[in-house]
């Protein structure tokens, strides 16, 4: 008992120390102070049908704490398909989470990035990636392109640190919905939701 908890700490320093060396490399590309808590990875998580029997979409998964909670929301490993930008955080995904499929590339260029699996239809997608890093259009562009790969209804979850949704409403080609604050983060974090109308 003891054991487990000293391993936990020291899992969660690694993982901080990880965060951490990702962010001196690249802060515009990492976008966030501290891995994202327990709490707010299993809000994300808690959308998730595992009933659709879909393959899900994770963007930007860093040291893998929202993975984590995906996994333990009952999605089956080789039924996540993950996206990472760095290669370090890549490298340390692929040792930490056997059968996920990560996959090392840009999630704002998902047709080559997820190749053979660009035509698959998943049940949800799951994003981390910084989006205030980029211009607004950029923005845009990845939401619509997400819910394309989605059924009409379901939900692109985002993690974001400003006050208002990162994406702005656009034309009634979606819709957006504040799903939480999680106060239990560091830094607070919003969490918002866009579907097809
Ligand atoms: C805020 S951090 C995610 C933190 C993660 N939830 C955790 O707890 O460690 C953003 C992540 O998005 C990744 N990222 C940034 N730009 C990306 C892109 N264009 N495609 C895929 N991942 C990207 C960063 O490398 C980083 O791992």
């Amino acid at each position: 008992m003891k054991f487990n908890l000293k391993r936990r700490l020291e899992q969660k320093f690694d993982e901080e120390i990880r965060f951490f060396k990702g962010m001196m490399q690249g802060p515009k590309a990492v976008g966030a102070i501290a891995p994202t808590s327990i709490f707010t990875a299993r809000r994300m998580a808690s959308v998730i049908d595992t009933g659709s029997g879909l393959p899900v979409l994770e963007l930007g998964p860093g040291t893998g704490a929202i993975t984590k909670a995906i996994l333990a929301h009952g999605v089956q490993p080789e039924k996540l398909v993950s996206v990472e930008y760095s290669a370090d955080f890549y490298r340390h995904l692929k040792a930490s989470y056997p059968g996920v499929n990560f996959i090392h590339g840009d999630a704002f260029d998902l047709d080559k990035t997820l190749g053979a699996l660009s035509g698959v239809t998943f049940d949800s997608v799951i994003s981390a990636v910084p989006l205030l890093s980029f211009p607004m259009e950029q923005r845009i562009r990845l939401v619509e392109d997400l819910l394309d790969r989605i059924p009409r209804g379901r939900p692109v979850v985002q993690i974001s640190y400003g006050p208002v949704s990162p994406v702005i409403a656009k034309g009634g080609s979606y819709h957006i919905q504040h799903l939480d604050f999680m106060v239990r983060n560091l830094p607070p974090a919003q969490l918002w939701i866009y579907r097809r109308t």
